[in-house]
C-alpha cells in the first residue's frame, strides 16, 4: 500500500515552496476527523468555531479551553497523516506571553496536537516570539478575527480601504518574522491576501481570501452544507443536511409504521 506521508509544519511550508496548494479543513470530532484524513485533508483544526456550529453558541466567545482539549483530543484519536492545529480560544493567551504558554503546553500535552492557532496582529507578536522560541508551532489569524466580533460589531470583510490594508500587511510582515509556521487569511480582498501571500515565506491559508493563498480553510459543516446558513464565501459541495433529514425521516416513519427493522433498507 502507497502510504500518504505525514503532514508536519516542513511538508507544509515546502509544499508553499513549490507552489503546491494545501487543503485545510475544520474538525471537531474522531469520526470527522477519520474521514477528512482518508478523503487527503491536510491539516485538521478544531476551530473556535466549535462553539458555533456544534454547541450553539452565537460567537465564540464562550468557548472553554476544557471543550477545546475534549475535542481536540477526539480529532486525534482519528487522524491518521494530517496535521492537528487547536485554537486557543477567546482569553487564555491574550493577557500575556506566559500565560498563552501555559495554555499552548496544556494544549499540546493535553491533546496530542501539532499547533496552536491564535487570533491577532500586532498586539500578539510578543506571544508569537515567545512559543516560537520555546518550540511551540502557531499559526497565526488576521483579517476578520471571530474573537474580536464584539470590537467590530459583525463579520463583515476586513481591509477594505487603505487605512485598513497597511496595518495588515504590517502585522502579517511582523507575524512572520516573529516565527509563526503560518498565517490564516479571513475574510478580506482578494488582491491584498495574494499580496500578502506574495510578501511573507510562511503559507498563507485564505477562507473568504480568494485563490492567491498558499492553501485554502473551510468549515466542516459549511463545506458539506450542514450550517443552517453559510457565510457568502463559503460554498457548501454538498447536502448532508437534508440527507440526514432524510435518512432519519425514512427511519421515523419506518417505526411508526413497523417497518423497521424487518423491512430496513
Ligand atoms: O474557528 C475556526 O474554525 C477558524 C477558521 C474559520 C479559520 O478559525
Amino acid at each position: 500500500m502507497n502510504k500518504k506521508k505525514t503532514v508536519n509544519a516542513a511538508t507544509l511550508l515546502r509544499a508553499m515552496q513549490h507552489g503546491e496548494k494545501s487543503v485545510w479543513l475544520t474538525a471537531y470530532d474522531t469520526a470527522s476527523a477519520q474521514i477528512a484524513d482518508e478523503a487527503g485533508v491536510d491539516v485538521l483544526l478544531v476551530g473556535d468555531s466549535l462553539g458555533m456550529v456544534c454547541l450553539g453558541f452565537d460567537t465564540t466567545l464562550p468557548v472553554t479551553l476544557e471543550q477545546m482539549i475534549h475535542h481536540t483530543a477526539a480529532v486525534v484519536r482519528g487522524r491518521s497523516n494530517a496535521w492537528v492545529v487547536c485554537d486557543l480560544p477567546f482569553g487564555t493567551y491574550q493577557q500575556s506571553p506566559e500565560q498563552a504558554f501555559e495554555t499552548s503546553v496544556r494544549v499540546l500535552q493535553e491533546t496530542g496536537c501539532d499547533a496552536v492557532k491564535l487570533e491577532g496582529g500586532k498586539p500578539m507578536v510578543k506571544t508569537i516570539y515567545f512559543l516560537a522560541d520555546r518550540g511551540i508551532a502557531v499559526v497565526a489569524h488576521i483579517g476578520l478575527t471571530p474573537q474580536s466580533v464584539k470590537k467590530f460589531g459583525g463579520y463583515g470583510k476586513r481591509g477594505q480601504s487603505k487605512n485598513e490594508q497597511t496595518p495588515l500587511k504590517n502585522d502579517a510582515g511582523a507575524i512572520t518574522e516573529a516565527g509563526a509556521v503560518a498565517l490564516v487569511l479571513e475574510n478580506i480582498p482578494h488582491d491584498l491576501a495574494a499580496d500578502i501571500t506574495g510578501m511573507v515565506d510562511i503559507p498563507t491559508v485564505g477562507i473568504g481570501a480568494g485563490s492567491g493563498c498558499d492553501a485554502q480553510v473551510l468549515v466542516w459543516h459549511d463545506l458539506l452544507g450542514m450550517s443552517e446558513r453559510n457565510p457568502p464565501f463559503a460554498p457548501a459541495y454538498a447536502n448532508v443536511r437534508q440527507v440526514m433529514n432524510d435518512a432519519i425521516r425514512q427511519w421515523t416513519n419506518d417505526v411508526r409504521n413497523g417497518r423497521f427493522p424487518e423491512d430496513a433498507p
